[in-house]
């Protein structure tokens, strides 16, 4: 593993929070960044769901030092190509694809692909990974199910993403096999486009400090 991905996967886990963002204005993506850097989260995950993601990744990138940014919802080795071109130094996927997960491992990108089943958690440690989206976690099971598929893959660590909010947090900070949590409830798409920055700061705050107090 590149040291640089060693730290990425350091920093994923001392902040135990990876924001799902979802952006429909590039302009909006500097201060974005910087609210969630002042709530205490130093890494984000820009989904490839709208058309400004690649521009969107490209401003933080050129613009914001000290925040380690990834692309997420990269359903092609395209859009993983578009997003390491702008600036993403991680890649995540809401499901397994062996094609990307080869084009990053070929290139030292980390890549984070989703899973929720025994079957493509298997896949995916043939494939030389430990570190797993799990996703949709609240819909494929939770916390529980995590713990089920962590019987007969006891090295995988989970990034749970889907339905995670400060309402059931908690169980998710308390389960060993848990690397992060992701999800879009600190910065959802009505205050980015209000431009609620503190807003922003105060819920990332608040989930940092839910995953620290429960470590
Ligand atoms: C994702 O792509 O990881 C999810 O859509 C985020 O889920 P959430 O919006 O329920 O947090």
């Amino acid at each position: 593993m590149t040291e640089y991905n060693e730290k990425l996967n350091q920093v994923i886990e001392s902040v135990g929070v990876v924001p799902v963002i979802v952006l429909n204005d590039a302009k909006k993506a500097v201060p974005l960044a910087k609210a969630l850097l002042a709530g205490g989260i130093p890494c984000m995950e820009v989904t490839f769901r709208t058309a400004a993601a690649e521009d969107a990744i490209r401003e933080i990138h050129e613009q914001v030092s000290g925040i380690h940014l990834g692309a997420g919802t990269v359903i092609t080795v395209a859009q993983a190509g578009k997003a390491v071109a702008a600036g993403a130094r991680f890649i995540v996927s809401p499901g397994l694809d062996e094609n990307i997960v080869r084009w990053c491992q070929e290139r030292d990108i980390a890549v984070f692909p989703g899973v929720c089943t025994a079957t493509e958690v298997q896949k995916a440690v043939c494939l030389g990974l430990d570190t797993l989206k799990f996703f949709p976690a609240e819909a494929a099971g939770g916390v529980n199910m995590i713990k089920n598929l962590c019987g007969p893959f006891p090295n995988v660590r989970f990034m749970a993403t889907g339905g995670i909010s400060m309402a059931n947090i908690a169980q998710y900070a308390a389960c060993r096999h848990i690397a992060a949590v992701g999800g879009s409830w600190m910065a959802k798409a009505d205050a980015i486009e209000a431009e609620r920055w503190d807003e922003i700061t105060a819920k990332s705050a608040e989930a940092v400090a839910a995953m620290k107090r429960c470590k």
